[in-house]
C-alpha cells in the first residue's frame, strides 16, 4: 500500500492487518506536514507487523524494486500530496507526485505482475459544474484545481492501464474523510483544536458553503469492498465509485456542531472565499451501495465526538 502513514492510510493498514492481512507500507513522509505524526501513525501497526519502506512515489526504479520484491497481490495506491488551496501554491509538485508518481506507480504494477489495483480520488474531480448529488458518470471534465486535475489525471490514467495492460482497477472519490489522525491541514481537525484552545478561525466564503463528511472507518469498509470487487473483475476493467457520507452540512453548521462536542463557543473570522473550494460536495452512493454494498453508518455528530476523544488523548 502506498501512503501508508498517512491519515487514511494508516486506518487501511491497521483494517488489513486486523483481517490477516501481510502488508507492505510505503511512504516518503512528506513534509506536507511534520514526519512525527505520520511515525505516530505508523508505530503500532510496524509493531503488529506491518513492513514499511520509505519510498519516494518519484523515485521510479525504487518503487519498483520494493513492489517487485513484495509482490502484492493488490495494491490500494493512496500516496499523492492532499489539499486543495496548497496546490494552488505548488501545482507542479501536485502533478509530479499525483500523476508521474501514479503512473510510476502503475508501471510499477505491471513489472511486478500485479493486476489489482484500488486508487485514492477525490469528490474534487466534481468540480462546480456537476448536478447534487454527483454521480460517477457524471463527465468530470472541468475540474476548478491542481489537486483535482491531477485527481482526474489519475483515474484516466488508471483507466488506461487497466486497457492497455489487462489490468482490474478501481478509482474511489472519497468525500473530506474526517476521524482519529485526521490530516491537521483539514478543517475539522483546525476546528477542534483552535476552539478548544480559545483561539479565532477563519471561515472563507458565508459559511453556506457545504461538505458530505465522511467518517473514516465508513471509508475503509468501502476500500476494502472495492479490493475484493476489483479481484473478482475481468482484466481490462476500471470501476470508478463514490464514497460519501450523502448528508452534506455547510461550514456554519459544522462549526456549531464542534462547538457542542468541544463545549466552547468559536471566534470566528470571515475571509472571502478561496479560489479552488468547491461550493458543495454530495455523493450518490446508488452504485457504491449497489456494488460496494457501501452505507455509511457513522452520522457526523458520533464522528466528530470520536475524533474529539482521540484529539485529546494526543495532547
Ligand atoms: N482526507 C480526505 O478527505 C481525502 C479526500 C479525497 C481524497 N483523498 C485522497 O486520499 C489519499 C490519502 O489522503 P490522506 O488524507 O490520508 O492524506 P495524507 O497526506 O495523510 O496521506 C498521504 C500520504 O502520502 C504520502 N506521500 C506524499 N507524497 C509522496 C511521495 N512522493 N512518495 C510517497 N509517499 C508520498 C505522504 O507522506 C502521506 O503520508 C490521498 O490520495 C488523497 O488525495 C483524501
Amino acid at each position: 500500500m502506498t501512503g501508508a502513514a498517512g491519515f487514511i492510510g494508516s486506518h487501511l493498514c491497521g483494517a488489513l492487518l486486523d483481517r490477516g492481512d501481510v502488508v507492505v507500507g510505503l511512504d516518503n513522509f512528506d513534509p506536507f506536514y511534520p514526519r512525527r505524526l505520520k511515525e505516530r501513525n505508523l508505530a503500532p501497526l510496524t509493531a503488529r507487523g506491518l513492513a514499511f519502506n520509505e519510498v519516494d512515489l518519484r523515485d521510479a526504479e525504487s518503487l519498483r524494486g520494493v513492489i517487485v520484491e513484495a509482490k502484492p497481490d493488490r495494491i490500494f495506491h493512496l500516496a499523492a500530496l492532499a489539499g486543495v488551496r496548497p496546490s494552488m501554491q505548488r501545482p507542479a509538485a501536485y502533478a509530479e507526485v499525483n500523476v508521474t508518481g501514479t503512473v510510476h506507480l502503475l508501471e510499477a504494477a505491471r513489472s511486478a505482475g500485479v493486476r489489482d489495483v484500488v486508487f485514492a480520488s477525490s469528490s474534487s474531480v466534481y468540480g462546480n459544474c456537476s448536478a447534487v448529488p454527483f454521480r460517477e458518470t457524471d463527465a468530470c471534465t472541468e475540474p476548478i484545481s491542481p489537486y483535482a486535475a491531477t485527481k482526474r489525471s489519475g483515474e484516466l490514467l488508471c483507466g488506461t492501464w487497466a486497457q492497455l495492460f489487462g489490468m482490474s482497477i478501481g478509482s474511489l472519490r472519497f468525500f473530506t474523510v474526517y476521524g482519529p489522525a485526521q490530516r491537521p491541514d483539514l478543517a475539522i481537525a483546525q476546528f477542534l483544536a483552535r476552539v478548544s484552545a480559545g483561539d479565532p478561525i477563519t471561515l472563507f466564503g458565508d459559511g453556506t458553503t457545504s461538505r458530505d463528511y465522511t467518517y473514516v472507518d465508513d471509508v475503509i469498509r468501502g476500500v476494502l469492498a472495492a479490493g475484493e470487487v476489483v479481484a473478482g473483475a475481468a482484466a481490462g476493467s476500471h470501476r470508478i465509485w463514490n464514497l460519501g457520507g450523502s448528508r452534506p452540512v455547510s461550514l456554519l453548521d459544522l462549526v456549531r456542531k464542534i462547538e457542542v462536542v468541544v463545549g466552547r463557543s468559536a471566534e470566528i473570522t470571515w475571509a472571502p472565499p478561496q479560489m479552488g473550494d468547491v461550493d458543495r460536495t454530495c455523493a450518490d452512493t446508488t452504485r457504491s451501495h449497489a456494488e460496494l454494498g457501501f452505507t455509511p453508518r457513522v452520522v457526523l455528530e458520533e464522528g466528530l465526538a470520536r475524533q474529539w476523544t482521540w484529539y485529546r488523548q494526543q495532547r
